[in-house]
């Protein structure tokens, strides 16, 4: 895999299918890794040079001293948490210094977004999405909505205290008006801490667009990170359980500030098994002891919110739905070994809704909450792959299971394979070209 050029990272399902291992294993061969939607909702593991790091908003090439990286226009920016996390890679002598920016563009998430984030879900009862709690809703309802405050807001005190008073005052309002919830947090406070974080977020304050589109004049090569999953967009996932950003790669256009053009690939991170965090459908889900083992096996418990991740079975139907609304031209494996113990490991084919066989996953949330999944049983192949470095060396069954999912996958090209959380546990299958 020589030639990298410029390549767009998705996550395929319901999120976590280990997109930063894969976006710390291409940074290598990339010059900037660019954030383009979500926010620190997003929780994101890199193991390398024997540490772990969960980034929320930092992109995952940081690790590398010599990469760019980049918090996008598209991003719903909670500073404190991002100062937090250079605080930590500072701590660990990563620099982050003059390779760190991000947009002014982006939105800012206070504190009170995520009061009423919390507020909303609780008023919702049993009906709840199960967020976060990291304030990405109402943030990004406010940018919608044309009221948000924007990281270029921080440049100017005096209007960004301004702003937070109003911004402040209005969810106040909305939270013990409709959701009877009082903020745990004063005004006075908020504009105190964020007198602070102003100070320190100006060295790292650009304009994004124009310093991505500079570097693609001059030939280096951009890695756009996703965050989420497709099934969790906000216009193509099972609505409402989604989160309030577009995730589908089409977003890293609007979400960097750079034309369609820009991109020789489309990489989708395909779990071997599915999950997911919070509320909503989940039809090849396992409520049972076999979802407990792929949980424990997989360590499946949420980066960002510690929560138990709901588990299942590999569902092809969706993945197939990700390869059209993303456009992938390559697919990543992750988390093979999870299934090492397996005798035999079930991938569902179709659904059956109604009676009725379906091949396609119902762009309608209601019609997927009642999908029947269909399996066909491949064998297992027992053995631990942990340290397998190559196609070859994987076991013939592990192969088959490979070969199976690429051909119910429209056939797109296999780009790599996952055998580990450590960025040396990666097989390399297909060339970029
Ligand atoms: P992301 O949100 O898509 O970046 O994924 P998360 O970091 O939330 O969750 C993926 C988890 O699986 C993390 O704990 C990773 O360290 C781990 N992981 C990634 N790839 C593999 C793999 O191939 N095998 C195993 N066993 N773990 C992996
Ligand atoms: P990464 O990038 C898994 C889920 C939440 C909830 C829904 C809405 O690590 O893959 P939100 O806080 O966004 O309003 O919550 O979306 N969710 C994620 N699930 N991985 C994520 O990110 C997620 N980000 C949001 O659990 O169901
Ligand atoms: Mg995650």
């Amino acid at each position: 895999m020589s030639n990298m050029s410029n390549a767009v990272v998705v996550g395929t399902q319901w999120g976590d299918e280990g997109k930063a291992k894969v976006i710390d294993y291409l940074a290598d061969r990339s010059d900037l890794v660019i954030r383009f939607q979500g926010g620190a909702n997003a929780g994101h593991t890199v193991i390398a040079n024997r540490r772990k790091f969960i980034f929320h908003l930092v992109p995952s090439g940081i690790m590398y001293p010599d990469k760019v990286c980049i918090v996008g226009n598209g991003v719903a920016f909670d500073a404190e948490q991002f100062l937090k996390e250079v605080d930590e890679l500072d701590a660990c002598g990563i620099s982050v210094a003059e390779r760190l920016f991000v947009s002014d563009a982006a939105h800012l998430v206070l504190p009170y977004h995520k009061s009423l984030d919390t507020a909303s879900e609780s008023f919702m009862g049993k009906e709840k999405i199960g967020t976060t709690g990291r304030g990405i809703g109402p943030a990004y309802s406010d940018k919608i909505f044309r009221v948000g405050i924007r990281v270029g807001d921080l440049v100017d005190a005096d209007r960004l205290t301004e702003k937070i008073k109003n911004g402040f005052e209005r969810h106040r309002a909305l939270a013990a008006s409709i959701y009877k919830a009082d903020f745990p947090l004063s005004l006075d406070e908020i504009i105190h801490r964020y007198a602070a974080v102003r100070q320190r977020m100006l060295p790292f304050i650009d304009d994004t667009a124009f310093r991505i589109f500079e570097a693609y004049s001059k030939g280096k090569r951009l890695l756009f990170e996703g965050a989420q999953g497709t099934f969790l967009d906000i216009d193509h996932g099972t609505y409402p359980f989604v989160t309030s950003a577009n995730t589908v790669a089409g977003c890293a256009f609007t979400g960097s500030g750079i034309g369609p053009a820009a991109i020789d690939h489309v990489i989708g991170i395909v779990k071997t098994y599915t999950t997911r965090v919070g509320n909503g459908p989940f039809p090849t889900e396992l409520d049972n002891a076999t979802g407990e083992m792929l949980r424990k096996e997989g360590g499946e418990f949420g980066a960002t919110t510690g929560r138990p991740r709901r588990c299942g079975w590999f569902d092809t139907v969706m993945v197939r739905r990700a390869v059209q609304l993303n456009g992938l031209t390559h697919l990543v494996l992750t988390k093979l070994d999870v299934l090492n113990k397996l005798e035999e490991i079930p991938i569902c084919t179709h659904y059956e809704i109604r009676g009725k066989r379906l091949e396609r996953f119902p762009s309608n949330a209601a019609l997927v909450s009642e999908a029947i999944p269909v399996y066909e049983t491949m064998p297992g192949w027992k053995s631990d792959i942990a340290q397998c470095r190559s196609y070859g060396e994987l076991p013939l069954q592990a192969r088959t299971y490979i070969e199976r999912i690429r051909e119910i996958c429209y056939n797109i090209p296999v780009l790599i394979v996952s055998v580990g959380p450590e960025r040396r546990q990666t097989i390399e299958v297909t060339p970029l070209t």
